[in-house]
């Protein structure tokens, strides 16, 4: 079986970095193995969540959204930091889905900051919410600072470092996606 490996961006920006920082992980992921795919929130239409009890009753938007990730073992979610927190887009995009969707799934996170603090607050944020919804957070993380600053002249990442941790995360998922798939881990039990 073929694994897949979907990055959810959650932010709404033209030219995001956090969008750019997933597709380096996935590109990662791929590189291990794993088929690739990615959702940008700016680029769908999905609507608030609203908490109904008939959520067929929701825009074929949100049905796409979940069935893609019911479809992926692994998830690399990545978010900007906006006032020390992940963003309103990515969480009503997260509040959409439910257990049904993450649980027993990979997630790797990413949490991108234009400040000099990085996106501590965001990520840890990021992980209590998928712990939230079942799915396996992977311990390895990536927090990114200066958001400004990531990029050399030509627009590839300047950091050797960063580079390693986002290559990591992209790995990492994929190696315990794998796990899971293979049936290693009987989680049932
Ligand atoms: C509403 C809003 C709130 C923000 N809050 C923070 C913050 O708390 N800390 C921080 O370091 N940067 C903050 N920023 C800056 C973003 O984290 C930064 O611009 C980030 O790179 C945006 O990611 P993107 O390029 O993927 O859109 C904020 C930006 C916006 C628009």
């Amino acid at each position: 079986m073929a694994l897949h490996i979907l990055g959810i961006c959650g932010s709404m920006r033209p030219n995001s970095s956090t969008a750019y920082v997933i597709k380096y992980a996935l590109a990662a992921a791929a590189e291990a193995g794993a088929e690739t795919d990615f959702y940008d929130i700016a680029e769908h239409q999905l609507p608030f969540c609203d908490g109904r009890q008939d959520e067929s009753t929701y825009p074929s938007s949100v049905n796409e959204f979940k069935a893609l990730i019911r479809s992926s073992q692994g998830i690399i979610i990545g978010t900007p930091e906006y006032h020390n927190s992940i963003t309103g887009s990515l969480k009503n995009a997260l509040d959409l889905c439910s257990t049904e969707e993450f649980e027993h799934k990979m997630v790797g996170i990413i949490g991108v900051a234009g400040g000099g603090m990085g996106a501590a607050n965001a990520i840890g944020h990021l992980r209590t919410i998928m712990r939230g919804v079942g799915s396996w957070v992977v311990p390895h993380q990536v927090s990114i600072s200066h958001s400004g600053k990531i990029f050399d002249g030509s627009g590839l990442l300047a950091d050797v470092a960063l580079e390693h941790r986002l290559k990591k995360l992209g790995t990492d998922v994929t190696k315990y996606a794998r796990l899971f798939a293979a049936g290693v881990l009987d989680i049932d039990e």
